[in-house]
């Protein structure tokens, strides 16, 4: 029997007008509860991060002049560097600038057990972030992180701490090999909205991948969920543009986020993005979606990489655009396997949900595959990373409990922040997770 292209069907059964006619009222979704939790495998865990400095005189002295406030910190994003020829795994973990006291934004976490969680250290080096927004040739604030398939950290630093755009959003290119700068890319002005713009999310999709290729062309994805917009940073044509219109955009209905029963209010636009896959013989999308907003939509790769057709502002290829479908709630990171199935850490029930992207986007294909509400609250980092050994996928992600961060109920007594993993496969047949 041949496999139904359901994800081709759905490109073509659902248009935009649907996004207009059919508007539920937002309601509890109504999933079945899995009453079995099955537990991912804890990587590391948090109750305050724990940086580690060049030398204890420099921690005396940040922690005196207010570079560094322990309350401030919050983790985003994980990613995790398998060196091709075995030797130690590196996982980084972001912790941006959303406001003073941060004293770095790119991290390593370590092997040191400190009493609150592991330690973490500066990547690729403290000097990178020791001036806070004075060295545009440094890092400033840095959400998210990109891994590619050669070994290469696409990093995305916002430029800004506190929307005071003290440098341009750029892309940073570090070979983890050799912990070297290998490509800068500075947003011109008429990408970004200084004091308005937070870049958070970065996806390089890899044109030369190997093994022939050296991952030196790509096309770059960034989502500005302040300004409500992605960048597309084509690397060979040195260009980048905007794609901004009501797709990139919140929905205020789902302007107040609820995790666990406190609720926080963002009007945030485009925040998550994902590719389809190579070799499942469909045109490839992006995948993307707002975090205030339920509606998971995509458009065209060849679309999206070709700038002539986003000049005309927010009336630009707006027929190109999906509606997949809607969740009736939020989720923030998202991620993509490359057998097609895609993954999400849903507010409500708090768990990671599944979806094979061939099958329509509607409540009886998009699955639970692991309910938490107290590990799960609120999943910003998600990646699938493979493992070099056997060539299986790994699902990470990072929790932060953003919502007692807005509430200022966070308590340090408790563990706040973690990293979990499992086997794709594992997490897909409802086996349990393997450890290390
Ligand atoms: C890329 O474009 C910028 C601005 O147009 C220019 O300053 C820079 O030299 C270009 N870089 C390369 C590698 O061509
Ligand atoms: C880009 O889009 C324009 C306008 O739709 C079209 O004329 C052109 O052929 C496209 N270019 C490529 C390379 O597809
Ligand atoms: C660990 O957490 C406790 C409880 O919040 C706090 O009193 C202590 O200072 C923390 N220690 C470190 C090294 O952060």
């Amino acid at each position: 029997m041949n496999i139904l292209p359901f994800f081709l069907l759905a490109l073509l059964s659902l248009t935009t007008a649907q996004y207009y006619t059919h508007r539920p009222k937002p309601s509890q979704p109504a999933f079945e509860h899995d009453q079995q939790y099955k537990k991912l495998h804890r990587v590391y865990e948090w109750k305050n991060i724990q940086y580690g400095f060049p030398s204890e005189r420099e921690r005396e002295e940040v922690l005196r002049s207010g570079r560094y406030n322990p309350d401030s910190p919050i983790p985003i994003d994980i990613d995790v560097y398998y060196p091709p020829q075995g030797g130690a795994v590196r996982h980084f973990i972001t912790t941006p600038r959303f406001g003073q006291g941060v004293p770095y934004s790119l991290a390593y976490v370590t092997q040191v057990q400190r009493e609150n969680g592991s330690e973490i250290q500066a990547y690729p080096s403290y000097d990178w972030h020791k001036t806070h927004g004075g060295d545009c040739d440094g890092l400033t604030s840095v959400y998210r992180v990109h891994i590619d398939a050669c070994g290469q950290m696409w990093i995305l630093d916002s430029g800004e701490i506190e929307f005071v755009q003290h440098c341009a959003p750029q892309v940073v290119v570090i070979d983890l090999a050799t912990n070297q700068l290998i490509h800068r890319y500075r947003l011109p002005e008429d990408t970004f909205k200084a004091k308005v713009s937070r870049f958070v999310t970065i996806l390089a999709d890899i044109q030369d991948p190997p093994p022939q290729g050296v991952c030196k062309d790509a096309y770059v994805y960034m989502a500005d969920p302040t300004s409500k917009a992605i960048v597309v940073y084509d690397v060979k044509g040195n260009r980048s543009w905007r794609v901004e219109n009501k797709f990139t955009y919140p929905d205020a209905r789902f302007g107040t986020l609820t995790v666990a029963g406190e609720s926080f209010e963002l009007l945030d636009g485009a925040l998550a993005l994902a590719i389809t896959p190579n070799g499942l013989g469909l045109r490839r999308h992006l995948i993307f979606h707002a975090l205030s907003n339920e509606l998971e939509l995509a458009i065209p790769l060849d679309v999206l990489q070709n700038s002539t057709r986003w000049q005309q502002g927010i009336s630009s290829s707006l027929q190109e655009f999906v509606t997949l479908g809607r969740r009736g709630v939020q989720c923030a990171a998202h991620a993509i396997s490359r057998r097609g199935f895609w993954f999400c850490g849903f507010l409500e029930p708090i768990g990671i949900f599944g979806w094979n992207i061939q099958t329509p986007y509607a409540r009886p294909n998009l699955q639970l595959l692991a309910l938490n509400p107290d590990t799960l609250q609120f999943v910003s980092g998600m990646k699938i990373v493979t493992r070099p050994s056997d060539g299986q996928e790994e699902l990470w992600l990072l929790s932060n409990r953003l919502q007692k961060v807005f509430g200022g109920t966070i308590d340090y007594k408790e563990i706040n922040y973690r990293v979990q993993r499992c086997d794709v496969d594992d997490m897909l047949q409802g086996r349990g997770c393997a450890g290390s």
